[in-house]
């Protein structure tokens, strides 16, 4: 990846012309997962893995997308745009454009040089991190302004219709709201959210388990599906339900029967993690981490056995992550089916912790797992070079 002021040089040698530069963040989810389209809540996190966007104004109507760490451009026509993408990485850039144009944004044409070192494919949002450095860019380029969370759907958006991922609002939103040192406490129905604090003796540490995790694959779109149809299901029976959000435990056990056992166990963990954040920020906020631990790992579980999300190599992370010393809790992040494990562990044994974590995982699986201590950064914004 190169620094802001490395990347500002490269495209101006690129296109000759001066560029304004953003950043937008990765993310990391401490617990509820697939509640974000229920319309749940979620407790993610902006990360210090960002993607860097440089970009200037054109005068023809393109939109030329260089990424640097791929070593690849990419062109589209702005007038027409396709409708829809073409299953290249840039997709994730002219998707944000196109959705821009339709909100009324007057984009001329654009060159946009990226940079980045989120990790790909490990559910920690490397598209939406792109998406929202992507819009930050565009709109600096077009003069266009507009508020955060139209940002966040906007980009949403471009994902699901252009890309074509069933994806939810929560990695957008966290990427442009996110605080350095702080968990959004997020609300994916209102749109609504609060900061909580990690106590400052935590540290979050990241364990890749090197198993590729896709949004765009069939099983993450499956899981959305059951619980879509759990939906449906459950409003034939409680009559004003619209959302899984506003169907509660107790509603959800009285209704067991007539639901099939599969759609019954996937909601249940919808319903008890969105449940887990609410109870996780309060745990938070009372310095109650060995109980905050502990019900990652009752998160991981439901996420494991109720959403069947998880898979052999991060079970066995989590496993072993537990076991070490420092650590009070230890779960899979994202959207599931591969992807890194995030873990809380004691600020003076992190470092040993993640060291160890390795070992264990490559004398367990034979695997070598990427894995980082992580320090909550900030929300996306315009760095001044
Ligand atoms: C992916 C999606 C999000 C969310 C999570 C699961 O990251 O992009 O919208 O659904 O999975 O919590």
């Amino acid at each position: 990846m190169l620094t802001s002021p490395e990347l500002s040089q490269r495209h101006l040698e690129w296109t000759g012309r001066a560029a304004r530069v953003f950043r937008a963040p990765g993310r990391v989810n401490l617990v509820g997962e697939h509640t974000d389209y229920a319309g749940g809540f979620c407790m993610p996190a902006a990360l210090h893995f960002s993607t860097l966007a440089a970009a200037s104004a054109r005068e023809d109507p393109r939109l030329v997308v260089h990424s640097v760490d791929l070593d690849e451009t990419v062109a589209y026509d702005l007038a027409p745009m396709p409708e829809r993408g073409s299953g290249k990485w840039a997709d994730y850039v002219a998707g944000v454009a196109r959705q821009l144009m339709a909100k009324g944004i007057r984009l001329t044409g654009a060159d946009v040089t990226l940079t980045g070192d989120v990790p790909r494919n490990a559910g920690l949002s490397s598209s939406a991190s792109l998406e929202v450095a992507a819009a930050f860019a565009l709109l600096g380029t077009s003069g266009g302004e507009m508020d955060g969370r139209e940002i966040a759907l906007l980009c949403q958006r471009a994902e699901n219709n252009f890309v074509g991922a069933p994806c939810g609002i929560m990695d957008q939103f966290v990427s442009v709201y996110g605080k350095a040192g702080d968990a959004l406490v997020f609300d994916c129905r209102s749109l609504d959210y609060e900061y909580v604090t990690l106590p400052v003796h935590l540290r979050l540490v990241i364990a890749n388990s090197m198993v590729k995790h896709s949004v765009a694959g069939g099983e993450y779109r499956e899981r959305r599906g059951q619980v879509e149809e759990g939906t449906r299901l459950l409003a034939e029976i409680y009559p004003g339900v619209r959302l899984l959000r506003d169907v509660s435990l107790e509603q959800l056990e009285a209704a067991r029967t007539v639901l099939p056992e599969v759609i019954y166990r996937r909601c249940r963990h919808v319903i008890s993690d969105s449940g887990r954040v609410l109870a996780g920020r309060d745990m938070l906020r009372s310095g109650n981490v060995a109980g905050f631990g502990r019900m990652l790992v009752e998160a991981h579980a439901s996420y494991r056995d109720d959403f069947a999300a998880s898979c052999a190599e991060c079970d066995t992370l989590v496993e072993l992550a537990v076991g070490l010393p420092g650590c009070y809790g230890s779960r899979l992040t994202g959207g599931g089916f591969g992807g890194c494990t995030v873990s809380v562990v004691e600020a003076d044994k992190a470092e040993s912790f993640r060291d160890a974590l390795r070992e264990k995982y490559l004398a367990a699986t034979g695997i070598s797992a990427d894995r980082w201590v992580c320090e909550i950064g900030d929300g996306a914004r315009e760095i001044v070079v």
